[in-house]
């Protein structure tokens, strides 16, 4: 079954924004009548509606148990219209619809010691899971990598919350700006690593991760944006419960070749990383192409995710 978001959707309010500098603003988002927003895990994030098929994710920064959710937003160059929109419409007082938090990426609570690194705009999980981590006097140390200080958000917060157990990598800095995670990977025993920033970025931490010997189970890390391939071989789609056959296009993904078969497929990001068009499959083998399912969901070949994956077989059959 695909997720639907629509039963949760909840009205808030922009009860504040500051535009920390010159591209990412932090908005503080909270009931639109007055209630408690439902509470959230360090990690978690929610779906942002901007539109009727614009949905963005983006994760809660802020410390777990507050009654607000927090959002660090980079106003991306190459947005699809999701980051342009909010940068431009979401002021002080507009309402906007969100989801429920949802955690993908949990903290192992019970880690002998933590290390979070955050690229750029990926800092924004880092600072709830270095609050949850406080809170819980666990040992972490947070890396908060960046172009230029003018251009990393929640600074001044960062120092004063975490002390000397946040450290600063800007690359316009020479002297130990540097950040070298196979190092940090390996330095205690026991190391949890998590991650979040840029693809290119992650992917190489995760693989300095691993290269000091840390297994899968204790290298963390969240795509929110990937450069994912889409194209191959044409294959058959039958979807079970809509009694739908469609042919997968060499470059269309099977999201577009059911949604052109009047099939309604629920998706969001468009590029793998959500979950939101995840369905489960019932025969044929799918080529994942996604960020979301973990390696064993991916052996496993019983889900999909319908934005971005193929077939390895002719026929997929699937419960859409
Ligand atoms: Fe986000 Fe497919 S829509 S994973």
């Amino acid at each position: 079954m695909t997720i639907s978001i629509e039963n949760t959707l909840i009205n808030a309010r922009v009860q504040r924004r500051d535009d920390h500098t010159d591209d990412i603003a932090v908005f503080e988002l909270a009931a639109a009548d007055g209630s408690s927003l439902p509470a959230f895990e360090a990690g978690a994030h929610i779906d942002v509606v901007l539109g009727p098929d614009l949905i963005r994710q983006y994760s809660l920064s802020n410390a777990p148990g507050a009654t607000t959710y927090r959002l660090g937003i980079l106003n991306d160059p190459n947005s699809r219209g999701g980051s342009r929109s909010i940068h431009a419409d979401l002021k002080a007082g507009a309402e906007v619809q969100i989801s429920a938090p949802r955690n993908h990426f949990p903290l192992a609570m019970e880690a002998e010691h933590s290390v979070l690194i955050g690229g750029g705009i990926g800092i924004t999980p880092m600072i709830a899971m270095a609050y949850a981590l406080q809170a819980a006097n666990n040992s972490f140390e947070l890396h908060y990598c960046c172009r230029s200080e003018s251009r990393a958000a929640f600074l001044d917060e960062l120092r004063q919350a975490f002390g000397d157990r946040l450290v600063l990598h800007f690359d316009d800095v020479e002297a130990g700006g540097r950040i070298d995670p196979k190092s940090l990977a390996a330095a205690r025993p026991g190391t949890h690593l998590y991650v979040c920033g840029p693809g290119g970025f992650m992917d190489w931490v995760i693989e300095q991760g691993k290269a000091a010997g840390l297994p899968d189970q204790q290298v963390h890390f969240e795509y929110f944006n990937a450069d994912v391939d889409i194209s191959g071989e044409a294959f058959e789609v039958y979807a079970e419960a809509s009694d739908v056959t469609v042919q997968v296009g060499p470059e269309e993904s099977i999201a577009s070749a059911l949604k052109a078969a009047g099939v309604r497929v629920q998706m969001s990001c468009e590029e793998g990383v959500c979950g939101t068009c995840i369905c489960d499959v019932s025969e044929g083998t799918p080529d994942h192409r996604d960020h979301f399912l973990t390696e064993e969901e991916k052996e496993d070949n019983d889900q999909i995710a319908l934005c971005c994956s193929r077939a390895k077989s002719s026929r997929l059959v699937l419960d859409i």
